[in-house]
């Protein structure tokens, strides 16, 4: 398709990017590609199932028996696992808590990457969001961008999610859980956390979610025929 494009926005836990894909999608009339919903969506099938999620071989083996499906659903990124809906399910924390072990492995990165490059290839515009989707799901992409904020604002920002679901969370336990979650989306030895060379890197710490956009709006704006 000669006008396809991706997006990419990567970054850690807590920093905005699926807010900020969300409406950076909507402005652009582009498909929205939650990477971190088909991760999830992995994790809860295996804990249904029963499936011990230190057995690679075992995961690999659900991921090639079961029929994942992800829609585009607006702004949501709508997941079954063998015709059940799992698009609520996956944000139980128990699932938070085990998806690293998805996460972590090679081999089930490797299916995960092939997922969201075929999903990608179904739409002409893609924003999508994860940790690695510049530098090795979408190295091509048109625009890629980092964001990063300080663990602090992102505790905070968690905090407000939890409260607007009616849950009071100290921020000392939402900031302990975003730096674990750090280390381990930056330590692990496949698609880590990283930012691609070619990233436009965004500081989020002291810009909502429209000023973030709007910064972007203004990069692509300004490379749109050139490149970078
Ligand atoms: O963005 P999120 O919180 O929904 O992501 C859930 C987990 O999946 C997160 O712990 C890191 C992992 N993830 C990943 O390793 N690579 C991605 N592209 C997206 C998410």
């Amino acid at each position: 398709m000669r006008d396809a494009w991706v997006i990419t926005i990567d970054g850690p836990a807590g920093v905005g990017k699926s807010t900020v894909a969300r409406m950076l999608s909507e402005r652009l009339g582009a498909v929205f590609l939650d990477t971190g919903a088909m991760y999830r969506t992995v994790t809860a099938a295996a804990m249904d199932k029963g499936v011990d999620l230190e057995d690679v071989e075992a995961l690999l083996s659900l991921i090639d028996s079961t029929a994942f499906r992800f829609e585009h659903d607006g702004p949501v990124l709508r997941t079954r696992a063998d015709g059940k809906d799992y698009t609520q399910r996956i944000r139980e924390p128990e699932v938070t808590e085990n998806v690293r072990h998805v996460a972590c492995q090679g081999p089930l990165r490797g299916r995960l990457v092939r997922m969201q490059q075929d999903f990608a290839n179904r739409f002409s515009k893609v924003v999508t969001e994860g940790r690695d989707q510049g530098t090795v799901v979408f190295p091509d992409a048109k625009w890629k961008f980092f964001l990063e904020a300080d663990p602090e604002e992102r505790a905070r920002r968690r905090q407000k999610d939890f409260a607007a679901a009616g849950k009071a969370v100290a921020l000392e336990e939402l900031k302990k859980h975003i730096l674990s979650r750090d280390a381990s989306d930056i330590n692990r030895s496949v698609g880590p956390l990283a930012a691609a060379a070619d990233a436009i890197h965004i500081d989020t710490t002291r810009v909502d979610a429209e000023g973030v956009v709007e910064i972007m709006i203004r990069r692509i704006e300004e490379t749109k025929n050139g490149g970078h």
